[in-house]
């Protein structure tokens, strides 16, 4: 069946083989990913550390896929630049984060890139809400950032809710990406509340073939998004 225009389906690269990272990447794409996630963390914003823009930059040379850099970093303004010069096609930023989150989304549009913004499962929708007009991407965290591998909580879904019908209500075609804990279980119950990206980790990466990971998440979006209510 084909993949309904706007449902996207990005891998994280943190739960793959670092040894064996152009593999990953490699099978990613041809199992039918529609993105990779590529999660930076700073050891401050959250307490691991992950990589940097030149990771993405080596991921960038393997593949044609969009490359989604979701930056766990206390000062995400900083390196903006260096991470879409490394090759990301859409740059996350965490509303937490220190900067004017406008111009944060400003900044990140001046390099040509999207721009996304993330909220902690804590965070309240209305943070995002001013931005949502000029956000080519919401993220919602449906696990405390800086692990992959955690448990889905379900109590972040009213957001994605939310946020569904304020993008839909502007009209941009802006994603609802959910982002931590996604098995094809939480996946129908995320895409039957609206989301239409799906960050998944330990789901794809962490054992068994990455194709049959990703065709049975496939199926479960589809499935959930044909019931989703709006
Ligand atoms: C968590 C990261 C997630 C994580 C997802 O801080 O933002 O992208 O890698 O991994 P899973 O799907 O295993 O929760
Ligand atoms: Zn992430």
């Amino acid at each position: 069946m084909p993949t309904p225009a706007r449902l996207r389906l990005a891998p994280s690269l943190l739960s793959a083989d670092f040894a064996a990272l152009g593999d990953a990447v490699h099978a990613a794409e041809a199992g039918g990913a529609d993105a990779l996630h590529l999660d930076v963390m700073d050891g401050h914003f959250v307490p691991n550390l992950s990589f940097g823009p030149s990771l993405v930059a080596a991921v960038r040379s393997r593949t044609r896929l969009p490359l989604d850099v979701h930056l766990m970093i206390e000062e995400p303004q900083r390196y903006l630049e260096a991470f879409r010069n490394a090759g990301g096609d859409t740059l996350v930023f965490h509303l937490e984060a220190r900067g004017e989150p406008a111009e944060t989304v400003r900044a990140i549009h001046r390099l040509g890139a999207r721009a996304g913004a993330a909220i902690r499962p804590d965070t309240p929708l209305d943070r995002a809400a001013p931005l949502l007009p000029e956000l080519d991407q919401l993220l919602v965290m449906s696990v405390h950032p800086g692990f992959s591998g955690q448990k889905f909580l379900p109590e972040v879904l009213p957001k994605v809710e939310e946020g569904r019908r304020k993008l839909d209500a502007i009209g941009t075609g802006g994603y609802v990406s959910i982002d931590g804990g996604i098995t094809p279980d939480t996946a129908v119950a995320a895409a039957r509340a609206g989301a239409t990206f799906f960050v998944c980790g330990n789901s794809v990466f962490a054992g068994g073939p990455v194709a049959g990971n990703l065709a049975r998440l496939r199926s479960a979006v589809e499935r959930g998004a044909a019931d989703a209510v709006r």
